[in-house]
């Protein structure tokens, strides 16, 4: 994982920035996984997907285990990947999932916090019938915004920083790039 390049600002390199990980929080469908897709492009980075890499392990879709082992069960699974990336991973781009800075609640172990703000309307329109239906926490849409109120000071409240969703996906990781 180790990578030396950065095109982090000397200051802030000198602030321990430029061998922290960058970790992408926020709701489902705010962009973690495009945004951290281009902000790794832009500084050579790795990109791990903490849904993704869950996916993988168990060799089932995020819904499957829900179905077999429940949230709590799923939730135990992504705690136990989020503490094996605070130990092992540097330098990374760090894409979560939604609901693991709600449960681990130790996310700043992994890097720098970067919270994609996003409303739930913009939230909404982004995600198709098939995205939706990839996330059993968002098959009913009033739980869904319901969950969303919920959460959205949690969110702000554990991230370094915030950034407003708007534009695409490579603008959103140019402005995370002059952010830090
Ligand atoms: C969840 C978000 C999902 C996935 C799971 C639970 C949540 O990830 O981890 O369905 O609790 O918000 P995305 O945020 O990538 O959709």
């Amino acid at each position: 994982m180790a990578n030396t390049n950065t095109k982090f600002h000397p200051k802030k390199m000198d602030s321990g920035f430029c061998c922290n990980n960058i970790v992408l929080i926020g709701f489902m469908g705010s962009g973690k996984s495009s945004v951290g897709a281009a902000l790794a492009r832009s500084l050579s980075r790795v990109l791990l997907d903490c849904d993704t890499l869950i996916e993988q392990t168990e060799s089932m879709r995020i819904a499957e285990i829900f179905a077999k082992v429940g949230e709590a069960g799923f939730r135990q699974k992504e705690r136990a990947l989020a503490e094996w990336l605070a130990h092992n991973v540097r330098n990374a781009v760090i894409a979560t999932g939604g609901g693991l800075p709600i449960f681990y609640q130790e996310i700043r172990n992994l890097g720098v916090v970067v919270y994609l703000k996003a409303d739930f309307e913009t939230i909404h329109a982004r995600l198709s019938g098939e995205e939706r239906t990839k996330r059993p926490l968002f098959a009913d849409i009033d739980k869904a915004r319901a969950l969303y109120e919920e959460r959205a000071q949690s969110y702000a409240a554990c991230a370094h920083y915030t950034i407003d969703v708007k534009g695409s996906a490579h603008d959103i990781a140019s402005a995370i790039i002059t952010l830090l």
